[in-house]
């Protein structure tokens, strides 16, 4: 498959960009096509390094990127993706577009800050085309872990949307990631109890002297 991550160049998208890339053409992309370029090199030479295959890393804008993939991954906070999306909209067709976005806040302690319909992935839905298929997945995933390729990340992933067909791609893309337990949580609407759960994770963490923690169900 053909896989653009729209903010590659940051945290998270690092870690998608070196799992998939052993199967997957991955595009890197960012609102500025030389940090992109430079992502995408450093990504390959990460995995030349270590002697691990790899289909193809790419640099570019995040308009060239999304045209012509199947899967978008919205690696981007959430205080910039409705305007990013907004414009990036006529790019847009029938993609499966996935959010792990967390709307949230730090006060004292981090808070979920969903928007007026409930959640970032309703929201994100309601500004994509009608063709497009939104899928809500690895909110609860380190992004330090799941750069670390070599670690097993013992999480479940818990996938939420409305397209059944375009949630069994993101199914199989979780299972490609070492030890990640796909689940399915139903549809979009159901998307903002993941979500929320990212603070309340931070939280934990932070009272308890932890790191990294992520969700498995037992
Ligand atoms: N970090 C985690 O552990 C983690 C875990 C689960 C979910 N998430 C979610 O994943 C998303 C990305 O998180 P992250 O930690 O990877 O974020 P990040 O490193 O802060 O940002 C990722 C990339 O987004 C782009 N970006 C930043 N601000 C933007 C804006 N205003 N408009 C458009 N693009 C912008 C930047 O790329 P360019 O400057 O190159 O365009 C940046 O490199 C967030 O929605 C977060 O809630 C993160």
């Amino acid at each position: 498959m053909k896989i653009a991550i729209l903010g590659g160049t940051g945290s998270i998208g690092e870690g998608f960009a070196l799992r998939w890339a052993e199967k997957h053409d991955i595009s890197i992309c960012s609102r500025e096509v030389d940090r992109a370029v430079s992502a995408a090199d450093e990504y390959t030479e990460t995995l030349s390094n270590k002697g691990m295959v790899c289909c193809g890393i790419t640099g570019c804008t995040n308009e060239v990127g999304i045209r012509d993939v199947d899967v978008v991954v919205l690696s981007v906070p959430y205080q910039g993706v409705i305007s990013l999306l907004k414009n990036l909209r006529p790019c847009f067709k029938d993609q499966i577009v996935i959010s792990l976005v967390v709307p949230m806040k730090k006060n004292t302690w981090f808070e979920y800050t969903p928007p007026k319909q409930g959640s970032a992935a309703l929201e994100i839905r309601d500004v994509l085309p009608k063709g497009v298929k939104v899928v809500s997945a690895y909110h609860n995933v380190s992004a330090k872990k799941l750069a670390n390729i070599e670690l097993a990340l013992d999480y479940d992933v818990v996938v939420c949307g409305d397209d059944e067909s375009a949630k069994k791609t993101v199914v199989e893309l979780t299972r490609e990631i070492k030890n990640l337990r796909p689940l399915d949580g139903g549809g979009l609407a159901s998307s903002y109890m993941i979500e929320s759960l990212t603070p309340f994770l931070i939280n934990l963490a932070i009272r308890n002297g932890l790191s990294d923690l992520g969700v498995k169900f037992i």
